[in-house]
């Protein structure tokens, strides 16, 4: 059976970029073994992040992140069975977006990425994450 949990997150003040690069190399590492895929969107201030895989996995996953200091205040959004992965391809996409990479606009990058997702209601989760500001 196939779970998928969305939350969202606050990134702990001391949080620099390279921290970011770092959670992503051990993410992709250990959710290639765990089978679980995924997607990692910060902005700069706050996380957003889909978790998908075996329902065991996800938990056990989701429980390591939400004791993790470089973060706090987590919120999920969803947490649900799935048909089928919506982010298969990969172990952990991410896009690192807004004022601290200069690459801009989180609303259309988030929209781009999201085009293709079949569910509408993960689908207007992240573009909604993408719009919120501050
Ligand atoms: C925003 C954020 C996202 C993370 N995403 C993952 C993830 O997808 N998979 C993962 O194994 N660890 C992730 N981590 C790292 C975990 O919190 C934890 O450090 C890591 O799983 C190692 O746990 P351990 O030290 O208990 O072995 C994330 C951390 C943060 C702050």
């Amino acid at each position: 059976m196939l779970f998928q949990l969305t939350y969202i997150s606050t990134a702990s003040p001391s949080l620099i970029l390279f921290d970011v690069e770092t959670i992503l190399e051990g993410s992709r590492r250990r959710n290639g073994r765990d089978d679980i895929t995924g997607l990692l969107i910060f902005d700069g201030k706050r996380f957003l992040q889909v978790l998908e895989g075996p329902l065991d996995h996800v938990e056990a996953t989701f429980s390591r992140i939400a004791l993790d200091k470089r973060h706090r205040a987590l919120v999920r959004l969803s947490s649900r069975h799935v048909d089928r992965r919506e982010f298969g391809a990969w172990a952990m996409a991410s896009h690192i977006v807004g004022p601290v990479t200069g690459k801009g606009d989180m609303v259309a990058q988030v929209e781009a990425l999201t085009e293709a997702l079949p569910d509408p209601n993960l689908r207007a989760t992240l573009r909604g994450f993408a719009q919120i500001r501050g």
